[in-house]
């Protein structure tokens, strides 16, 4: 009886749930991406990028789920998110960035930035041609709080559109999946 009662309360509290998501329709912006809280936990760096002229080290990471379905020539699975976390460059006295013995550049602990996008079934209505990215959004976090920055975001939109329009709107991730293994 008290299992059946459990179980009432439960169902009713996803019932509960998922209305609430439902009276929220779809609006464009980044107020649809928040940072997942176990992301460095979960999420897999499957690439970090250095920039030397920026004195920045980009590590990426993607969810594990969306991680598995990478496949070459293929978009990106919905539900896929995209996490880019920057760090500053170790410098010399001349401001050049060091090396480590294999030629790459060497982090500074904290991250200075994270940037993010997620692809989900129905996102990017409301966009026009000129800046939509398929069903993506992009958002920018404070990389101490985490919290979402409140900054333009309209040069994400044209830079992945205009470069990458044919690869699913990414860089690392596609060519990722699409290199040889
Ligand atoms: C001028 C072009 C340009 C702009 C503007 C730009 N990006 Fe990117 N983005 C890139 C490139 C190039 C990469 C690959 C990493 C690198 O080389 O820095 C990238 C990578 C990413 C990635 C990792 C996914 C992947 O496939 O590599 C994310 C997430 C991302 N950008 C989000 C954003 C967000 C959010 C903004 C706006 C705040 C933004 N980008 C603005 C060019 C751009």
């Amino acid at each position: 009886m008290r299992i059946t009662i459990l179980a009432t309360a439960l169902l009713g509290a996803a019932l509960a749930a998922s209305a609430t998501a439902q009276q929220r329709p779809y609006t464009p912006g980044p107020q649809n991406i928040s940072l997942p809280a176990d992301w460095q936990a979960r999420f897999i760096r499957y690439a970090t990028v250095d920039k030397p002229d920026r004195k920045i080290i980009r590590n990426i990471y993607i969810n594990p789920e969306a991680f598995e379905a990478l496949a070459p020539g293929q978009p990106l699975p919905y539900g896929a998110m995209i996490i880019m976390a920057d760090q500053r460059a170790r410098v010399d006295a001349q401001g050049v960035p060091l090396r480590d013995a294999a030629g790459r550049m060497i982090p500074e602990p904290a991250f200075i930035g994270i940037e993010m996008q997620q692809k989900e079934r129905g996102w990017g209505e409301g966009y026009g041609p000129e800046q939509r990215n398929g069903e993506w959004e992009y958002a920018r976090f404070d990389a101490q709080t985490g919290a979402r920055r409140d900054t333009p975001l309209n040069a994400c939109f044209t830079c992945h559109l205009q470069a990458r329009g044919q690869q699913d709107f990414t860089f690392t991730a596609w060519d990722y999946a699409n290199r040889a293994r």
